[in-house]
């Protein structure tokens, strides 16, 4: 399960990624079918086996701190997602989300695997 949770997690950051260079260099190229599926079907499975886990290990946000930091920390990484392939109007504010990005995903990472709180 955790295995799977990584994998899909490595498969949501490369896949944000690619769209990311693509949405720089091709955009029209984001219209293809498979970019348009792949992602929101990887991302809800992502999703659905962490609340699995949640629910295995009892690791509930509001009762576990380091939990309730990593949710919040997703939800930055999905909003500065949205921002930097819809909302971002040129290259340099795409640039700019997508950094912000990466760093929310580094800090999910790493609240994963200290089991700490690192902000909160
Ligand atoms: C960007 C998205 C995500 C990334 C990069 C990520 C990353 C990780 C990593 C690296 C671990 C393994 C930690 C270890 O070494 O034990 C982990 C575990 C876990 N994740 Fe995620 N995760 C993400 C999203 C989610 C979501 C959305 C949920 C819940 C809704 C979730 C719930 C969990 C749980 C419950 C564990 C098990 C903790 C344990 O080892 O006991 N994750 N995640």
């Amino acid at each position: 399960m955790l295995h799977l949770h990584m994998t899909l997690a490595a498969l949501s950051i490369a896949l944000f990624t690619f769209r990311f260079a693509l949405k720089m260099t091709n955009p029209e190229k984001l219209q293809a079918r498979w970019l348009k599926i792949t992602p929101h079907v990887i991302d809800t499975l992502l999703f659905v086996v962490g609340i699995i886990m949640m629910v295995q290990y009892a690791l509930y946000p509001g009762q576990v701190p380091w939990m309730t930091e990593k949710l919040l920390a997703v939800v930055a990484y999905i909003f500065t997602g949205y921002y930097t392939l819809k909302l971002a109007r040129n290259n340099t504010m795409r640039i700019i989300g997508y950094l912000g990005a990466m760093g929310w995903v580094i800090l999910v990472a790493r609240v994963a695997m200290t089991k700490q709180n690192f902000l909160l």
